[in-house]
């Protein structure tokens, strides 16, 4: 999407303006500069991924960051630039997002290898990345032993935030935004639903519970992560029990 683009160059502009002789930022000043440039991109955003879910998931990962002992700094920077660069607002290209978070790292004039951890973290956060392209088994496992802390940190917070009052909240906003009706019941869930399907479906709201919501809580990395996720499970099936109980009019 263009508009993010033309953001990111205005900031980047005003960057070089206010920068100290050393050309050097404090980590707070860092911080500050990134939540002000994300805070403008995400603001007309009405599809979930608006300023305050970020916020949430920056609230949640720093929490789940000091339970952990992971780097506080890197967990907060790339929980502000996680939904930055998401794949849908680059006509599903998913390199376009990474280029431009690392664009933004650079102008901070923060070191390589940082930045190679904050894109590393911002483009694997994703749901959909853990989604293969064959449907059987189509949630690949948790299996991988070289994830970092911070990305764990980063990703249970950014699922958390889609489970519980707040997911059904963000699934249905979603859904309104394309036109999707909340329930069908001749449309059935797709439990095993690739990448692709995930990325193209037209499906009722309610699908996407099965299709995502309701797999969240095993999905969890930290401890913490699975202690909230117990509790947002709960939630969200109770919230399924009453739709189906009201839908029949039983209640
Ligand atoms: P991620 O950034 O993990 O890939 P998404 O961008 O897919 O997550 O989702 C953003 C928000 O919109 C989440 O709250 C998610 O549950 C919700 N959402 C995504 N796809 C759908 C859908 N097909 N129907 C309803 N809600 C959806
Ligand atoms: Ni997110």
């Amino acid at each position: 999407m263009g508009e993010r683009l033309l953001i990111e160059e205005k900031f980047i502009k005003n960057l070089s303006k206010d920068r100290s002789p050393t050309g050097k930022m404090d980590k707070q000043e860092i911080i500050k500069k990134t939540e002000l440039f994300v805070k403008e991109t995400l603001e007309k955003d009405s599809t979930g991924h608006d300023w305050w879910h970020t916020h949430r998931v920056r609230n949640l990962a720093k929490r789940i960051a000091k339970e952990e002992g992971a780097d506080i700094f890197i967990v907060e920077l790339a929980a502000l630039l996680h939904d930055i660069g998401d794949y849908k607002f680059f006509q599903g290209d998913e390199e376009a997002g990474s280029a431009l978070v690392r664009k933004w790292l650079h102008s901070l004039k923060i070191s390589p290898s940082l930045i190679n951890n904050i894109v590393e973290i911002t483009s694997q956060v994703s749901f959909m990345h853990t989604l293969t392209n064959k449907s059987k088994d189509s949630v690949k496992k948790n299996s991988v032993p070289t994830l970092s802390q911070e990305l764990m940190a980063v990703t249970d917070a950014d699922r958390l935030d889609a489970m519980g009052a707040i997911g059904i909240a963000r699934a249905f906003t979603y859904g309104g935004f394309f036109n999707r009706p909340i329930y069908d019941p001749i449309i059935k869930p797709n439990k095993s639903i690739t990448k692709e399907e995930y990325k193209t479906t037209e499906a009722p709201s309610i699908n996407h519970f099965y299709e995502k919501l309701l797999k969240l809580k095993d999905m969890m990395y930290t401890d913490l992560g699975r202690k909230i996720a117990k509790k947002r499970h709960r939630f969200l099936k109770l919230y399924l029990k009453e739709f189906f109980k009201e839908w029949k009019g039983k209640m």
